[in-house]
């Protein structure tokens, strides 16, 4: 069954009614302010830092599962009926509902009693609010007499300490009203310098910014007394609950239509000039007038609307593909570049599964991230580099997360896990192969964010291999540390007190413990990091990691290979985790795809072996699961992944991010139908028709799907932050479609199901465009036989990056036996 349908001409997700099975999300802005909503309007945002910079309120893990956002009441004054066009809070009865979500923005439009209403939302680029842009129409035959009511809730900034110090909170809150906009001002009195605001186009009834005194006591959001009653109070918050709410009045004549506008925005004024008149406690509003003057002007805001979404045609139009798969292009011309953006903004810090208090930013998250993303904004993903290596340890290794608001490591977490250094050469390998921009490893960077401490960003590379190199176990591989990739691995651990986290707390040496994983891992890296160096004529230290990656390769071969597969790692007595001698947890899949893609196991028949493991034993209709067989019990040796029932996250659940690995490895060894086939089984749009198994929106991935031990099998659930997103479009891009970039140019190398007979990749690259047409007349899965430049043939696959030109370059591959 299904809750929509796709409008790719627009880039939307038409969501046609509301009680979807979980709230269907969008994100707002992607540059430094952001909202998240849902389709019936819920949500929150915030600057920057979704804990320490929350604009409004949102209560997590509620029930029902979404409540409280950007609310907007209609009530006919003449029958005191009032309804949210929205649908929540109020829940009232439609005569229809559509939300758009597109690129940026969404639309929520509702028909009740002949009054139309629209709202769009969105964040006009460069700027730091959100615009609701409100249309109401009256279809009756009579004039409609309207009263509106908007309402959102403010946070007190941190959001942590928003949802827990109330003791102090409900002593703090403040607000100032002037000319129809509320200020919230909690805490600028003393450290802040920032406020938000809430703007209407209208001219006022009322206002409440007093969110007891609006709702009623014992009210909640679907009958707030200043709605019900039709007249705000005109509360002045003072401590409690700062609440944003206006009133206006709309009398509509038959078939008349009249457009609102509020604006939610996040301002700051320059320390020594916080206060006008200066010595007084009012907030300079100086430099946010003319910001909020411009933004409740129609044709401004029609402006900025049309501004977004050129914006976005801009970033989507670097890569688009024209296959005969609807899914797949839909997933990589819409949705799943834009979900890269999501991913690189918020990396799994905010969304409807993660509170944007707990996690800041990863650092082999946002390093996977740049994977998906480095095509669309290569600046700022080379900013996200700098940033994040700054936060590498002298030693090579990395803090597990930093905060985006300080860009330094979050000391709650520390590092220790030993997979992280890694990811950052691949992502620093990804943008130069993107960008060509050599000179970015010669930028100076700090570790530990220590002034002084700066070396070139070559050097950091090379301290993540060597942190490596420097940790390695009585097999000779890598020392998994806390975790690797896998978060829930947790050897080393050994915890048997509740509420421990089983990330922070070690309680054995982990001299012991190793991961099979890093040991592949280590290798891709080490080959990205070998082509680097001889580009940089550093030759001798070229031959050192091409050395060690040689070494490292047979270290898997003669302990990290289990028969049919590779072992996945060596718990801290030594023993195999992942092989058939274990009694659960026999096969897991993050080494098969790591060692491939990594190339060991490619010369002699390992990995195709392996691949057929992986099919046996691991791959279900839904999916690819982690591992099997799930683990029964709690094992304290092995940790959190334990923990889980099976089926379920990292213990034997489909965890989308690691599935296109498997998908990668597939079209290294050739096998084109297998790697769509499975890249298809996750693909969200393909399983739009299973919406109500699936629940998640179809038009992202989730993190998970259950897995077949779970009675819950197929169900998605975490959707939009994760790698999987990245992977996914890296997969079905680079590797499946083919257009891959290197460091000297494009390889086209496509890997398809052999009935496509063929498909079309326009890709910008390093300022030209190239329209590849590949043809695979004979039903090849692979093998590009004949490649034409502009009419010319040229020897072998790659197309070196020419000098800028004002027509496309035009491309022709043939796949051929
Ligand atoms: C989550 C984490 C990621 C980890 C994965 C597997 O997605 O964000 O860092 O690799 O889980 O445990
Ligand atoms: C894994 C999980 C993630 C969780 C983390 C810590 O990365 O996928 O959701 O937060 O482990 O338990």
């Amino acid at each position: 069954m299904r809750y929509g349908h796709f409008d790719d001409r627009t880039r939307e997700y038409i969501i046609t009614r509301p009680d979807t099975p979980l709230p269907w999300i969008n994100y707002l802005g992607c540059e430094s302010y952001f909202g998240i909503i849902s389709n019936t309007a819920g949500g929150y945002s915030f600057y920057r830092d979704a804990r320490l910079r929350r604009l409004t309120r949102y209560r997590y893990n509620n029930a029902p599962f979404d409540i409280g956002g950007r609310y907007l009441y209609l009530r006919d004054n003449e029958t005191r009926k009032f309804w949210s066009p929205s649908w929540q809070p109020t829940r009232t009865k439609l005569d229809n509902y559509e939300c758009r979500h597109g690129m940026g923005y969404t639309t929520i439009g509702s028909t009740f009693g002949k009054i139309e209403a629209q709202t769009t939302y969105f964040v006009p680029l460069g700027e730091t609010l959100e615009i609701w842009k409100f249309k109401v129409t009256n279809h009756r035959k009579n004039p409609a007499k309207l009263s509106l009511f908007s309402s959102i809730e403010f946070c007190l900034w941190d959001a942590q300490d928003d949802a827990t110090n109330f003791q102090r909170n409900f002593s703090t809150g403040q607000v100032e009203i002037l000319d129809g906009v509320i200020y919230h001002k909690t805490e600028y009195r003393e450290r802040r310098n920032h406020f938000a605001y809430f703007a209407c186009s209208e001219k006022l009834a009322g206002f409440d910014t007093q969110r007891n005194t609006f709702l009623g006591a014992y009210h909640s959001w679907d009958n707030p007394v200043a709605v019900a009653r039709g007249k705000s109070f005109n509360s002045v918050a003072y401590g409690w609950a700062p609440h944003g709410s206006h009133h206006v009045k709309v009398n509509l004549k038959p078939g008349q239509t009249k457009e609102i506008i509020f604006i939610l925005g996040y301002h700051e004024n320059p320390v020594n000039k916080k206060f006008n008149p200066p010595n007084s406690q009012t907030i300079n509003k100086a430099t946010v007038k003319p910001v909020i003057a411009k933004y409740l002007d129609g044709g401004n805001v029609a402006v900025a609307f049309q501004a977004l979404r050129e914006h976005w045609d801009c970033l989507l139009n670097t890569y688009q593909v024209k296959t005969p798969d609807i899914h797949a292009n839909r997933m990589v011309n819409i949705w799943n570049a834009y979900q890269c953006m999501a991913t690189f903004n918020m990396s799994r810090s905010a969304s409807f599964y993660e509170s944007g208090i707990g996690r800041g930013l990863g650092f082999r998250d946002s390093n996977q991230d740049l994977l998906g993303f480095v095509h669309m904004v290569p600046s700022r993903a080379r900013e996200r580099i700098l940033d994040l290596s700054a936060t590498q340890l002298k030693t090579g290794g990395a803090f597990h997360q930093y905060q985006p608001l300080t860009k330094r490591g979050n000391d709650d977490i520390g590092s220790g896990f030993n997979d992280d250094p890694h990811w950052l050469i691949l992502g620093v390998g990804a943008y130069i192969k993107e960008t060509g921009d050599w000179g970015i490893l010669d930028e100076p960077v700090q570790f530990e964010n220590e002034a002084g401490s700066e070396k070139p960003l070559y050097e950091h590379l090379c301290r993540s291999v060597n942190y490596t190199l420097e940790r390695l176990g009585p097999h000779g591989l890598p020392l998994i540390g806390r975790a690797d990739w896998n978060d829930c691995l947790n050897l080393n651990c050994f915890s048997d007190t509740p509420g421990q986290s089983f990330q922070t707390i070690t309680n054995k040496e982990g001299k012991v413990a190793e991961s099979v994983f890093i040991a592949g891992l280590f290798v891709l890296a080490a080959k990205d990091l070998v082509a680097i160096a001889k580009k940089r004529g550093l030759d001798d230290e070229a031959k050192h990691y091409l050395a060690e990656a040689a070494k490292m390769e047979k270290v898997i071969y003669q302990h990290g290979w289990d028969g049919e597969w590779f072992v996945r790692a060596y718990d801290n007595f030594g023993k195999p985790v992942g092989s058939k001698v274990c009694e659960e947890g026999k096969i897991f899949i993050e080494s098969q795809g790591m060692c491939i893609m990594a190339g060991v196991g490619l010369d002699d028949g390992k990995a195709k072996l392996t691949l057929e493991s992986v099919n046996k034993h691991l791959a279900t209709k839904h999916g690819i699961v982690l591992q099997q067989p799930a683990y029964s019990k709690y094992y304290i040796e092995m940790g959190e992944i334990s923990s889980y029932p099976p089926g379920y996250k990292e213990n034997a659940g489909i965890f989308c991010h690691n599935n296109p690995w498997i998908i990668i490895a597939e079209t290294m060894v050739g096998n084109g139908n297998r790697a769509f086939d499975y890249y298809s089984r996750i693909n969200p749009s393909a399983r739009e028709n299973i919406s109500d198994l699936h629940r998640c929106e179809p038009y992202v991935y989730a993190q998970m799907i259950a897995g077949r031990d779970a009675p819950t099998h197929g169900e998605a659930k975490n959707s939009w932050l994760t790698g999987t997103a990245a992977w996914n479009y890296f997969a079905i891009t680079q590797w499946i479609l083919g257009i891959r970039t290197d460091f000297d140019g494009l390889v086209v190398d496509p890997v398809i199901p052999a009935k496509w007979k063929s498909f079309t990749v326009t890709r910008k690259f390093r300022g030209n465009t190239y329209i590849i047409e590949v043809k695979n007349p004979n039903g090849q899965q692979r093998g590009v036989k004949r490649l034409t430049v502009d009419g010319k043939q040229v020897v072998g696959n790659l197309l070196p990056a020419f000098p800028q030109q004002t027509n496309p370059i035009r491309v022709e591959a043939i796949l051929e036996s």
